[in-house]
């Protein structure tokens, strides 16, 4: 079956979940001065930050992990469940999104909000969508790798070129209102990573709320999370059978920071 990309200011959007309604409260969405996104070209870390995020702002409270699904807990703002779950959200908010830096709300400018970009080495962000473009129904089938590395090179798939995303979010204009990470780092010392976002947002945790965070992060914790694993995705959209969305949790190469 052929998928139909939802072209929206000639960036490629996937046809679920991406409505010329949820664009628009995007672009009018009203951010808080307390709103924290987590901003990722897809496959970089997304879903790990739905889980850190409402545990850092929570002090490590497992109920939002164990009770919400992640789309519904730390909602895309380009996808249509923020309008639906919006006024559930509680201050201060987690969201996410794919969208690069020109794309985001007029008042998000206007805010202090913060954002924490997500960056992955591209070899291993090609791999892992590589798999995903063969799992999930709302995305093309990749081809063979070297047609999909194509299309990769060429930026011709769901939130455009790799580099763009990148460049877009590394030249901002928020000064100390953002931070990078990398997933590689994340990967490599978890608890340290949690101290460092801990700290940009503000908060003080004690090193047995970092370790509870930590635990409940790790990629086999979140595999077994039903409310993290889209196991409550219908097959037609997401098939684990064909691939796994926990694939490897890993990186190919020795670890890489961010500048
Ligand atoms: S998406 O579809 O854009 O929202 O995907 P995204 O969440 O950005 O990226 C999915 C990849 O992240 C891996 N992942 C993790 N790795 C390590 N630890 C944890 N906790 C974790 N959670 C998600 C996931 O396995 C995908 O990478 P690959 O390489 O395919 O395994």
């Amino acid at each position: 079956l052929s998928v139909q990309y939802v072209n929206y200011r000639d960036l490629l959007l996937p046809p679920i979940a991406h409505t010329k309604e949820s664009l628009e409260f995007a672009e009018n969405f009203s951010v808080e001065d307390t709103d924290v996104f987590a901003v990722t070209y897809p496959k970089s870390g997304t879903v790990w930050m739905q889980e850190i995020l409402p545990l850092i702002l929570n002090d490590g409270d497992l109920t939002q992990i164990q009770t919400i699904p992640n789309w519904d807990r730390t909602p895309w703002l380009e996808e249509t469940r923020l309008a639906v779950v919006v006024d559930q959200l509680k201050s201060p908010r987690a969201l996410v999104t794919h969208f690069p830096y020109h794309f985001m709300p007029a008042s998000f400018h206007q805010s202090k909000a913060k954002a924490i970009y997500v960056m992955r080495n591209p070899k291993d962000v090609i791999v892992s969508s590589y798999y995903f473009h063969q799992m999930a129904g709302f995305l093309e089938d990749p081809g063979t790798f070297d047609e999909f590395l194509d299309k990769f090179l060429d930026g011709n798939l769901v939130f455009g070129k790799w580099t763009d995303h990148v460049k877009s979010w590394k030249h901002n204009n928020l000064g100390d209102r953002i931070m990078f990470i990398t997933y590689e780092e994340m990967k490599e010392d978890l608890p340290a990573a949690l101290r460092r976002i801990s700290s940009f947002l503000g908060k003080n945790l004690s090193d047995e709320t970092i370790h509870t965070i930590a635990e409940h992060c790790s990629f086999n914790a979140m595999k077994d999370n039903p409310m993290s694993n889209f196991s409550l995705v219908p097959k037609i959209y997401m098939d684990s059978d064909k691939s796994p969305f926990f694939r490897k949790g890993k990186y190919f190469t020795s670890s890489f920071t961010f500048v």
